[in-house]
């Protein structure tokens, strides 16, 4: 790969709130899950769980648990990215719940990159109740909803991106 590729292929990747109606095809999904299996792990245990929501009275419910944001119910595909800290707990002890958390964090920047490589667009969904979210989808107990992740065709242009800058981000220790 051209050194500059990943970078100008991040730097098109933009948050998408409003998608067309187009479904999205069951082979994209694969493709997405593909990438998911390919993340890195806490000791390589997978301590995360991907919740494919086809439901439309359970998409209603997300959207109330998350501030109103009625997208979650228009996006065409919609997966609910968790942490489940009991696939390490034996191993790692109370690490396992952060190492959980970062292991569902992990696997879905995996999934909004991939998405994005497929001409497919999403937003990253955090501002939910938690507790809220996990009765809605029967979580299991123990496990977390980390990040609510809808996906469709964008449907909108994003405004111009600000941020802090590369250099902003470094502290560097002598
Ligand atoms: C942890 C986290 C939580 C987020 N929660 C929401 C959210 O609930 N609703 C929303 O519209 N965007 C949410 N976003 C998306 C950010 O607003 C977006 O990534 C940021 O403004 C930068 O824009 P960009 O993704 O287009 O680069 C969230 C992003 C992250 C990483």
């Amino acid at each position: 790969m051209d050194e500059n590729a990943f970078l100008n292929f991040l730097n098109k990747r933009r948050s998408i709130r409003a998608f067309k109606d187009n479904m999205v095809d069951e082979s994209k999904l694969s493709k997405i899950l593909q990438a998911c299996n390919l993340a890195p792990s806490s000791g390589g245990l997978q301590t995360f769980e991907i919740y494919h929501i086809k439901n439309k009275e359970i998409k209603k419910s997300l959207v109330l648990a998350a501030k109103d944001q009625a997208l979650i119910a228009q996006a065409p595909l919609l997966l609910v990215f968790c942490a489940n800290p009991s696939r390490s707990v034996e191993r790692f002890g109370e690490r396992s719940q952060f190492f959980s958390v970062q292991d569902a964090t992990i696997a879905a920047v995996y999934a909004q990159l991939t998405i994005h490589a497929l001409g497919l667009s999403t937003v990253w969904i955090g501002a939910f109740d938690e507790k809220k979210v996990s009765e809605i989808l029967h979580l299991p107990q123990g496990q977390r909803p980390v990040a609510i992740i809808p996906i469709g065709y964008e449907n909108e242009k994003p405004k111009e991106k600000t941020t802090r800058g590369s250099k902003d981000l470094l502290h560097t220790i002598d």
